[in-house]
């Protein structure tokens, strides 16, 4: 089944509000030529949401955040609600990343709140999965992935499922420069996209499955190439205009 690529752009804790807006005006042409054959987004610190949603006004770009509180609200100091980033236009919304996991006490119990806090709200789920250096040299990249897609994705109906994209993120590549290779990444895809098949049957055919960790210009066609790797969640490449447009055209 083909499936258009999401590539997504994850700023992290990178760029002012103005410096997000002059980000934008430096992709919107480049990444306007794959528009309608790959779907784009960025994800800008929380404090530039408003801001970037108007500068992608008129352009195919979205907007995703990097992080949500799954209560509704309440006194919860420093957190953002699902409903707050609906009304700053979030259409997108990452939960598990691994820097949420390693930093600051992510578990796939919360990221399933959050998954259903996003969904409620309208925005949908990029659910981030990976395993660490120490988890692949011991061969348990297999066991670690399916745990926490299956602990981040519990219980819920295909018809949801079929909305929700998948970012594998190996976190040995992550900001290291050492992407998985083409072939590593594929095992693990395919085994996620197995996995989906048993949680929510025809519709894994419909899910997409981003990979994420050093991704590059130079590297980025051949990862995407493969069957089960429908785009990218780009870090440290995604704050350079000429590279993140290069990676969205990687994915054509
Ligand atoms: O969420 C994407 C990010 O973790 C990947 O970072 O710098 O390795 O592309 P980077």
């Amino acid at each position: 089944m083909a499936r258009i690529p999401f590539v997504c752009g994850n700023w992290k804790m990178h760029k002012t509000a103005a410096e997000a807006v002059a980000l934008v005006n430096e992709l919107r042409d480049g990444v306007g030529e794959a528009a309608g054959r790959v779907q784009v987004a960025v994800a800008p610190p929380f404090t530039a949401l408003h801001a970037v949603k108007q500068a992608i006004g008129g352009t195919r770009i979205e907007l995703a955040a990097q992080d949500v509180h799954w209560e509704a609200q309440g006194a919860f100091t420093g957190e953002i609600s699902a409903a707050m980033l609906a009304d700053a236009g979030c259409t997108h919304g990452i939960v598990g990343h691994s820097e949420r996991r390693q930093l600051f006490g992510e578990t796939d119990e919360t990221v399933r709140k959050k998954v259903g806090a996003l969904l409620g709200a309208g925005i949908r789920p990029i659910v981030c999965v990976g395993e660490t250096l120490g988890e692949r040299e011991a061969n348990r990249t297999l066991e670690v992935v399916e745990r926490q897609v299956r602990g981040g994705l519990a219980g819920l109906s295909a018809e949801v499922l079929a909305g929700i994209t998948v970012a594998y993120e190996p976190v040995w590549a992550i900001g290291t420069g050492k992407t998985a290779t083409s072939a590593q990444a594929q095992e693990v895809h395919a085994a996620i996209r197995k996995l989906l098949r048993e949680l929510g049957g025809s519709v894994a055919d419909q899910i997409r499955i981003q990979y994420g960790g050093s991704v590059k210009p130079e590297n980025a066609r051949e990862l995407m190439s493969q069957p089960d790797v429908d785009g990218a969640l780009v870090g440290g490449a995604s704050l350079k205009a000429k590279d993140f447009i290069a990676i969205v055209k990687g994915a054509l």
